[in-house]
């Protein structure tokens, strides 16, 4: 078993929609490790897409990312970090494929309804961004 790192981002939290996505997640075999609802700071989001601090779309991508409570998680299940990326679809709503959360709950390139980590590497320091230790005794 191995965990990745997922964020619902701040148009499913405030469409009423992480209560369907993570009822999706279990369906695709996901257990749910941790869980929270934070509204990111500026600086944090800044921080946790600072890989991006150089495109085009991060002062919008950060403004997105801040104007509401989102829902960061660690999830559980086998090659887990490659299997969310699956199952969350591209990037660009419009090229996501059928069934993904991206082409149900997505509404564009940049209001794209969820996060996920994109290697074992950025999901343990995606994880240690938002839970502390002892929040993460159960996803031992
Ligand atoms: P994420 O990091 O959120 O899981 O998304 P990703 O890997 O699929 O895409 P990434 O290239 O890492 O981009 C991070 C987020 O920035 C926004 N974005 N906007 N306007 C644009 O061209 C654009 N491109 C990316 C999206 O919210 C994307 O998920
Ligand atoms: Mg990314």
């Amino acid at each position: 078993m191995s965990t990745t790192l997922t964020i619902l981002k701040p148009d499913t939290v405030a469409a009423g929609n992480a209560g369907k996505v993570l009822a999706l997640l279990e369906e695709k075999g996901f257990t749910l490790r941790a869980l929270k609802v934070v509204h990111l700071t500026e600086d944090q989001a800044k921080a946790f897409y600072a890989v991006h601090s150089e495109k085009g779309f991060y002062g919008s991508l950060v403004k997105f990312m801040t104007e509401g409570p989102v829902m960061p998680a660690v999830l559980e299940r086998d090659d887990a970090v490659p299997y969310l990326r699956e199952v969350m679809g591209a990037t660009d709503v419009s090229k996501a494929a059928e069934g993904t959360v991206r082409a149900l709950y997505g509404t564009s390139i940049e209001r794209n309804a969820i996060h996920g980590s994109d290697s074992a590497e950025n999901a343990t320091l995606e994880t240690a961004f938002f839970f502390s230790t002892s929040e993460l005794i159960a996803a031992r």
